[in-house]
């Protein structure tokens, strides 16, 4: 195929524009089975923490129509295990995007200045907006004075490129694109899931032991469309689509709203080759429309 598909994005030169989504690809190695990372752009890892967490109580996954809820409550082996455990067992030549999490900004200081400088890691996510953690995540990312105060350490504990990941839990996701942007963020990520409630008729009680959890899937997609196309309007740094990506062509719908790059989540859960087969339908779609580069796809969206 003769279609150019490196981007850069955020200062990370990807071989194509797709990584996989923060909790949805564990920490690489379990889909090395199924899938060579070497085929994707790049891998986005479970969020991390300074300690490790064991996260919330079962039940914690329920299916629903198109998409499923979550309330994982940021399980992850904290930052040290996955520096000496978890990253040496990836391939080289694979950009690894560390995704990071605090219940303060300080905390997530910690965890990013700890991550700067180790081999394989090409990139910070900040993850300002888990719905479903007691303290923390969300109240950063629907709060534009503790968002901009999260980025501004957060921008201040390390010269690797910062990625803010938001919420769509906010009414204005422009407002926060432009706080991020304001703050020295060098590209945002959106969208994390969105806040729902699913209900046991039997148990007559909440599906999730939690009570709420956080929305995926192709249920969320062309609401993930609508804040990428906003939020890419509003701001000049890159944007990562995530949200409902299972295919090449959705993949190439969020480049056409303004995604530089894509995220793909859920999706790995029902076909762990999604990533490498969203990759290669983006090639497919790019060729047949005559563009040279899938870079050129970024932002072209045609409105009267
Ligand atoms: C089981 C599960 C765990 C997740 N864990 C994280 C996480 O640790 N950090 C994070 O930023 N997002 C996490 N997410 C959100 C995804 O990265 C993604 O933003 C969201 O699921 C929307 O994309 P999708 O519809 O393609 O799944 C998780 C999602 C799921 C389904």
């Amino acid at each position: 195929m003769s279609v150019d598909t490196q981007v850069d994005f955020a200062g990370i030169a990807l071989r194509n524009p797709v990584l996989t989504a923060s909790g949805t690809f564990g920490y690489g190695t379990e889909f090395a089975p199924f899938l060579d990372l070497r085929r994707i752009g790049g891998f986005v890892a479970k969020s991390l923490t300074a300690q490790p967490r064991t996260g919330n109580l079962p039940k914690r996954i329920v299916e629903t129509p198109a998409g499923m809820l979550n309330a994982i409550g940021l399980e992850n082996v904290g930052v040290e295990a996955f520096i000496s455990e978890k990253l040496p067992a990836l391939p080289d030549g694979v950009p690894v995007i560390a995704s990071v999490f605090g219940t303060a900004p300080d905390e997530y200081a910690e965890v990013c200045k700890r991550l700067t400088g180790v081999d394989k890691v090409a990139g910070l996510e900040i993850n300002a907006s888990c719905p479903h953690v007691k303290a923390g995540g969300i109240e950063f990312g629907q709060n534009p004075e503790l968002l901009a105060d999260l980025v501004r350490t957060v921008r201040s504990a390390s010269s690797l490129p910062v990625i803010i990941k938001l919420s769509p839990n906010v009414t204005s996701i422009a407002e926060m694109a432009r706080v991020c942007e304001g703050e020295g963020a060098d590209g945002l990520a959106l969208i994390n899931t969105l806040q729902a409630l699913e209900v046991d008729l039997e148990t007559r009680r909440p599906a999730l032991r939690n009570v709420l959890g956080g929305l995926s899937g192709p249920a969320i997609r062309p609401v993930a469309l609508r804040m990428v196309w906003q939020a890419a309007g509003a701001v000049s740094i890159p944007v990562c689509g995530i949200g409902g990506i299972a295919t090449g062509d959705d993949a190439v719908k969020f480049l056409l709203c303004g995604a530089s790059a894509v995220q793909v989540g859920t999706a790995n859960y029902i076909n762990p080759m999604a990533a490498a087969e969203v990759a290669e339908g983006i090639a497919v779609y790019a060729e047949r429309h005559g563009f040279a580069r899938v870079a050129d796809l970024v932002g072209a969206l045609e409105i009267d």
